[in-house]
């Protein structure tokens, strides 16, 4: 944030620590690149009038604000094209401000009004969000909430984007959502001025999407056994159990989310995932596989169908990938590419390219043969021959190539751009080839990820906090940055079976990735930043959105000693925490030991228990932690 601190009288200086976490008045998250605070607030009065024009882009700009500043407050609100005396301005600039761009804006707040002005209506979309947040936190509720002071801070504003793509994924494959869901999960991102949502649509255990002419994608393709429990790890369903969890998106739903998405300027993403994680559309259509046993697939109910232990070379149990050595292939995805294309505006569509395991190619006399046709080496030059067909495929749609940084083996196709999920690795080599790339490192942007210790986090075998998050920077140093799109987080959903948990995971790793796209690099400060967080979990609560409190939990290491004890380190993501602990199985608080230094495990030991505190309250979880997982942590053997 640059803050320029108003000349004028009645402009003040907002004095923020940066040594511990902040507690700010004005806590906007993504943070504008520029805010002057001057002296007074603005009151809404009991009729307010938006002054905004009447462009059909302007519908959901005026009907969001529209029912914020009614819905909370009870407040009468009528919009007007043109006002003697307006509360809010929304206004078009009739001569584009170079500084501000597509998706900028200026945003005023005087005693008297409030004038928001842009040169396009995504820019005024992102003043009215950063508007809201400038209201009380009751602002977000749904019914009306009596005896609050509608008040915002006068302030000045100029605020635009980093980057122009700011994305989140959402894998609706592993389980379904459904249209309601994104929807919902659409509201939520454009609050924190997300502009792409990548849809991830096809995988092992579902295809969502409806293609005409191949039913059985929907039909059989888009539905499993109901499993509960830990994913990955399920029994085999047995024949007679009914196939009938999961479903699909019509191409008319696909139809109403994009016009939804539109009106909230966004893009959608398409995915289809091939040639790996292909196992609904081969239990579909089983022509498609090498394999001739797949007839005999089924959908995957989060049944294991993978062995890991090898490194980098996958083995796959069951065959799920598509066979790059069979013509029906491509006629295939050029049926379904084909509508995709018709369906998604957006000028990207991702074919996926991922985690393709090559141990039935390697079997296979049709890949053996076609190998030789080709004068291919090795099985990632298979892959490349893929890649680079089904390019012609997207490229023939009027659309751009897209995938994980896997098409980068064997050889990129000619103006593929590159997903980059394995670290920053990929995305490098791509840019450094002349590629766009968009920076997606599981290092830092995977929402599926646990968000704090695997003592108290639903269980997924990797762990990303917060702090982590907030430290992405899409552009490495000595890459050109022009090739860098900009940045998205992952939401896979293995693990995630509902919509609540799809918020735990995504809030508020996802306030950091906002800000980690939108705001200038240089204004970056973990703990302004975490001060800003608290004031949206506030906020969330009054909105009921869920989202983890896993910060104020803390950090637990383990080590052995020279002389072979266990040794326990604890540490907190954010300052000012007092942690309590107990090795004697009853609940900590305030009045048992706090931790100061690193404690040795007492012999006979089964469990810690830690709770964190701040001014003489609980703020985190009660945890426990099991010595056995003390030990496994000491060994190294813990799944963080
Ligand atoms: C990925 O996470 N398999 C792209």
């Amino acid at each position: 944030m640059k803050k320029i601190f108003a000349l004028l009288c009645c402009s003040f200086i907002s004095v923020l620590s940066f040594s511990q976490v902040s507690k700010p008045t004005i806590a906007i998250i993504p943070e504008p690149v520029t805010i002057i605070e001057n002296s007074g607030h603005f009151s809404l009065p009991q009729n307010v009038v938006i002054e905004a024009g009447n462009q059909p882009e302007m519908k959901e700009v005026i009907s969001f604000l529209k029912d914020r500043l009614s819905t909370p407050t009870g407040i009468h609100v009528i919009i007007k094209n043109v006002a003697a005396t307006a509360t809010v301005k929304l206004i078009l600039n009739k001569k584009s401000d170079a500084v501000i761009g597509k998706e900028g804006y200026h945003l005023l707040v005087t005693p008297k009004n409030i004038t928001i002005k842009a040169n396009a209506p995504a820019g005024l979309f992102y003043g009215v969000q950063t508007l809201v947040q400038l209201f009380p936190k009751e602002i977000e509720s749904a019914v009306t909430v009596k005896n609050i002071k509608w008040e915002a801070p006068c302030i000045s504003i100029t605020d635009y984007p980093r980057f122009g793509w700011r994305g989140l994924m959402f894998d609706v494959a592993r389980h379904f959502f459904t249209k309601e869901d994104v929807e919902q999960y659409i509201d939520q991102m454009v609050r924190y001025k997300y502009n792409l949502l990548h849809l991830h649509l096809t995988d092992d255990q579902g295809w969502r999407i409806e293609i005409k002419g191949l039913p059985e994608l929907t039909e059989v393709g888009a539905w499993n056994v109901k499993k509960t429990g830990y994913f990955g790890t399920f029994s085999v369903p047995k024949p007679d159990e009914p196939r009938n969890y999961g479903g699909f998106y019509t191409q008319d739903d696909i139809r109403e989310i994009v016009q939804y998405v539109k009106e909230r300027f966004v893009n959608i993403l398409p995915e289809i995932d091939v040639p790996g994680h292909s196992l609904a559309a081969i239990a579909s259509y089983p022509e498609l596989s090498c394999t001739p046993d797949a007839k005999n697939y089924h959908v995957l109910s989060g049944e294991e169908m993978m062995d890991w232990s090898h490194g980098d070379t996958l083995i796959a149990l069951e065959d799920n990938t598509l066979c790059p050595a069979n013509e029906k292939v491509y006629t295939f995805l050029d049926k379904v590419i084909t509508q995709v294309a018709q369906l998604f505006p957006f000028e990207y569509i991702h074919l996926g390219g991922d985690e393709c395991a090559k141990n039935f190619w390697e079997k296979s006399d049709a890949v053996k043969a076609l190998m030789q046709k080709e004068g291919l080496k090795n099985m990632q030059e298979v892959q490349s021959y893929f890649e680079k067909r089904v390019e012609k495929i997207v490229e023939s749609k009027g659309k751009k190539f897209m995938g994980w940084d896997e098409i980068l083996e064997g050889g990129l196709a000619h103006d593929a751009v590159v997903m980059s999920w394995r670290g920053m690795a990929g995305g490098i080599q791509a840019a450094k080839m002349g590629h766009e790339v968009v920076m997606s490192p599981t290092t830092f942007a995977y929402l599926d990820y646990m968000q704090g210790d695997p003592a108290i986090e639903p269980h997924v075998y990797a762990t990303l906090r917060l702090k982590k998050a907030y430290e992405f920077e899409p552009v490495p140093d000595n890459v050109d940055a022009k090739f860098i799109l900009g940045g998205q987080a992952n939401l896979w959903t293995e693990q995630v079976y509902n919509m609540r948990h799809a918020e735990y995971m995504t809030w508020p790793r996802a306030f950091a990735i906002a800000e980690d796209l939108w705001s200038p690099k240089e204004s970056k400060n973990w703990n302004n930043f975490a001060g800003r967080v608290e004031k949206h979990f506030a906020r969330f609560d009054v909105a009921e959105v869920k989202y983890a409190p896993s910060v104020y939990d803390p950090i637990i290491n383990a080590s052995a000693s020279p002389d072979k004890k266990l040794i326990v380190e604890l540490s907190t993501e954010i300052d000012g925490l007092d942690i309590y602990y107990t090795f004697d199985n009853s609940f900590p608080d305030k009045f048992y030991p706090k931790y100061t230094e690193p404690l040795i495990v007492p012999e006979d030991a089964v469990a810690l228990k830690l709770i964190t505190y701040r001014d003489g309250k609980p703020i985190g979880r009660m945890i426990t932690v099991p010595v056995t997982e003390l030990k496994n942590k000491a060994d190294g053997k813990s799944e963080e």
